[in-house]
């Protein structure tokens, strides 16, 4: 019998995207997935510290595994991920949860097989973290969720340091992949018959800084659209202060780069941009939602929204609000600010109290969801082509697939469609999907 694994994630694409490279460096060492932790022979968990609930669902999970670890010794759990790159946590976890039996980081998944060896070797926590991001090794496989879109990394890291964020102190410093690596990925991608490619990297606008060449991110949109059989591409996330006119027309004429964005606005007041050191302005902001509707008529824009950022008053707030009702968004994350022990902006004075934030995380819900709804009524008795991702979990006669704008749609048809690009007329909207027929 084979022995079985788990991998419960947390966080980001990235992490996503991590996990499937765990998951095919356990099968390659015979491991089968199973659904269920008490069937695990190897549990993984691939955590985040991005906002503190994130954290606090970990140290959860990892108590309740307490008692299954005592029934069955032999079962080797590990931690990893955004949380493991923080000495703090890492502490918390060998001081209180003693059961954990290896934690590795995300600059050096590559090394699970050496530390797994080692662990069963000593029996003891084995622990091994890797600061530089040029340690990462850029050709591990993945074993991926879909077989028809998958993601892709071309940069590690990220320099930016906005005041409210962790990441940079976890993921590293921004490193880009050499772009002979990235194209060669995708090629192969393509001759198993993948369609669509997510090329992820926390600031993907400013890919290829770091190379003493010069190579854009527009260079990189434009080799990956030669390769044949992708047939979309896309990508996140994008800064506002990268993105150039180079970005916007590369995007407006290379056809297989699909008409969608995630631009995280953070804040609509300028003091608060400031003070999260974002280093645009909502003027800035404004005017390149501009150039991208007038390069790109039917973009759908999406984006993210801290509520609560240390400092932010109301007259700050309803700078926010107004923002939006004049971008108009097709979908928003939005986010109560969350303190993170060892960003700048945890050591700011005036932190605003949790019932204000949440009072002002409403009233933002109030006014996005009825926009959203409205721009997804745009699509009603439209065409569109959804290449189709799932079944339904509740009924096996509906699937769903995605536009090329990144709008979820649902509709009748059968499982042998999955992977394939379909055409379905849309006659129902609602606030974060659209419903339709095959035509
Ligand atoms: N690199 C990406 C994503 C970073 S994390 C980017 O720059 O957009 C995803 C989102 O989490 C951020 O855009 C931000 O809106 C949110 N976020 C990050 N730190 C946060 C914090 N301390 N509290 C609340 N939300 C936070
Ligand atoms: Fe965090 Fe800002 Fe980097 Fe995004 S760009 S990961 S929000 S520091
Ligand atoms: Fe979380 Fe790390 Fe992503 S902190 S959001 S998993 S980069």
């Amino acid at each position: 019998m084979k022995k079985k694994y788990t991998i419960v994630t947390y966080g980001c694409q990235m992490n996503e995207h991590d996990s499937e490279k765990i998951s095919w460096l356990l099968e390659n060492l015979g491991y089968e997935w199973t659904d269920n932790k008490e069937d695990s022979d190897f549990i993984v968990y691939n955590t985040c510290l991005v906002r503190e609930n994130a954290e606090l669902k970990v140290y959860g999970q990892l108590g309740a595994l307490k008692d299954l670890k005592r029934r069955k010794p032999e079962l080797i759990l590990a931690v990893c991920g955004c949380m493991m790159q923080r000495e703090e946590a890492r502490n918390v976890i060998l001081e209180k949860y003693k059961h954990v039996d290896i934690i590795f980081g995300t600059n050096n998944i590559h090394k699970l097989p050496i530390l797994i060896d080692r662990h069963k070797q000593t029996n003891e926590t084995v622990v091994d973290i890797i600061e530089d991001t040029r340690d990462i090794d850029d050709n591990i496989e993945a074993n991926r969720k879909y077989s028809f879109k998958a993601f892709v990394n071309i940069m590690y890291g990220c320099n930016n340091f906005c005041t409210y964020c962790i990441v940079p102190y976890t993921r590293g410093r921004e490193r880009s992949r050499e772009p002979e690596s990235i194209i060669k990925e995708i090629e192969q991608l393509a001759s198993e018959g993948y369609k669509e490619i997510m090329l992820l990297g926390q600031n993907v606008n400013s890919y290829g800084k770091t190379f003493d060449y010069k190579y854009t991110f527009a260079d990189l949109l434009k080799d990956v659209n030669k390769i044949d059989g992708i047939e979309r591409i896309r990508f996140m996330t994008s800064h506002p202060k990268d993105l150039s006119d180079e970005l916007i027309n590369a995007m407006a004429n290379l056809d297989k780069v699909c008409e969608q964005l995630h631009l995280p606005v953070q804040s609509g007041s300028n003091r608060i941009l400031k003070a999260m050191n974002r280093k645009y302005t909502r003027e800035d902001y404004l005017l390149l939602i501009e150039k991208l509707r007038k390069a790109i008529p039917d973009i759908a824009i999406t984006t993210d929204i801290i509520v609560g950022f240390p400092g932010e008053t109301e007259e700050d707030f309803q700078e926010t609000l107004d923002l939006v009702k004049k971008v108009k968004y097709d979908s928003a994350f939005t986010f109560l600010y969350s303190t993170r022990e060892g960003t700048i902006a945890a050591r700011m004075e005036n932190q605003v109290p949790d019932e204000i934030k949440k009072e002002r995380f409403q009233r933002l819900l109030d006014i996005i969801y009825p926009i959203f709804l409205e721009k997804n009524q745009k699509y009603l008795n439209k065409t569109v082509e959804v290449l189709v991702e799932e079944v339904s979990k509740n009924n096996d006669e509906i699937l769903s697939g995605r536009t090329r704008t990144g709008k979820l749609v649902h509709f009748k048809g059968t499982k042998d469609l999955i992977g394939k690009f379909v055409n379905v007329n849309i006659d129902a909207a609602k606030t974060f999907t659209l419903e339709g027929y095959l035509v």
